[in-house]
């Protein structure tokens, strides 16, 4: 599905850490949905540059796996949690236990989400709920938990969350994702006014399509009755600009330097990172770029003669 356009050449993903090493040594990083996907790669990264982290999933299994092979890969302490972040009894056992076994994290960054896929009128109360709640509710649960206690210890922190392009035009088929994302950002600005004189900022990351084992098969599912003539694989990849989907290691260099004292500048900030998609889909003329060299003389000649 991950096709390629031909400029994709010219922008290359860079997968290794941008940061000198060490930048996070002595840190302590709590990252929701850090078992897979977009957070498995932040949870790496970050463990790669010296912190130690916490990750958090529903599925135990899953992210032990996980924590097992990144703290072989780094030598650096990764602690895996299972927690379902809509669960706010739970979220707090869970910050307890990375604060008896790390410290408390001066890192916090909310990768987890669900979302469906569907047309809005086949969501139940319980399926619009079940979105809303793990994405937003969820990263709420997360910050209110840790900024409480970090207020009480008068320690600053750094919280980044994970948002979607699509939660500032909205998305049909996505609706309950596209509403919680929104949401996430208004809680990241709201948050990033009102907390700052507690020593905390945030900030938000809103993803265009990156790859992921998940994304993929998202993908594939949905539009693989629709797709019969391969049009949408040739879609994906002609509606981003660079030509590309991302992936998640040029999200986790992102990230890394979100949390990083590199940006201490940045706050409230939500930094779109979608290969130039939304603008390219959102400009009235940028389809233009299919016509050829001898149209566009047609064209030039006649708008020339049109007085
Ligand atoms: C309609 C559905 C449904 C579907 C589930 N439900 N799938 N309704 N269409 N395809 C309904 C169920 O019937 C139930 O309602 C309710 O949703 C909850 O379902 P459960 O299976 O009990 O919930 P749970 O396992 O807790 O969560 C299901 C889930 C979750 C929301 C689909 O597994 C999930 O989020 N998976 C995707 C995770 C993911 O990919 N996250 C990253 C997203 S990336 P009733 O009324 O029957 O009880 C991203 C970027 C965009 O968002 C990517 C675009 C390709």
């Amino acid at each position: 599905l991950e096709q390629r356009g031909k400029q994709a050449d010219y922008f290359p993903p860079v997968k290794t850490p941008m940061l000198p090493a060490d930048t996070f040594k002595g840190k302590v990083a709590l990252v929701t949905g850090g078992g897979t996907g977009v957070g498995r790669s932040i949870t790496m990264m970050l463990s790669q540059l010296g912190a130690e982290v916490t990750i958090l999933s529903r599925k135990l299994d899953v992210v032990k796996k996980t924590a097992d092979e990144i703290s072989s890969t780094t030598n650096n302490n990764v602690l895996a949690l299972q927690c379902d972040v809509r669960d706010h009894t739970c979220v707090r056992s869970c910050v307890s236990e990375c604060i008896t076994e790390m410290g408390l994290p001066q890192i916090i960054i909310n990768a987890s989400s669900g979302n469906i896929i569907a047309p809005t009128e086949r969501l139940s109360p319980n399926a619009w709920a079940t979105v809303v709640d793990s994405t937003l509710t969820g990263t709420a649960n997360v910050i209110t938990d840790v900024g409480k206690r970090l207020i009480s210890a008068h320690q600053s922190a750094v919280f980044l969350n994970i948002s979607a392009a699509y939660a500032l035009s909205g998305s049909g088929y996505v609706t309950p994702s596209a509403a919680a994302k929104a949401g996430i950002n208004a809680l990241t600005k709201s948050l990033g006014s009102e907390w700052t004189k507690y020593g905390m900022r945030f900030n938000a990351i809103a993803l265009g399509p990156i790859f992921t084992k998940k994304s993929a098969v998202l993908r594939e599912e949905a539009f693989r009755l629709l797709d019969t003539a391969g049009e949408f694989q040739t879609h994906l990849s002609e509606r981003i600009s660079i030509g590309r989907v991302g992936e998640t290691e040029e999200v986790a260099n992102l990230a890394c330097y979100l949390v990083s004292d590199y940006s201490t500048y940045m706050n409230g900030a939500i930094v779109q990172f979608d290969g130039g998609e939304a603008n390219f889909m959102s400009g009235e003329f940028n389809q233009l770029q299919s016509v050829s060299e001898e149209n566009w003389d047609m064209i030039e000649d006649k708008m020339r003669r049109t007085k």
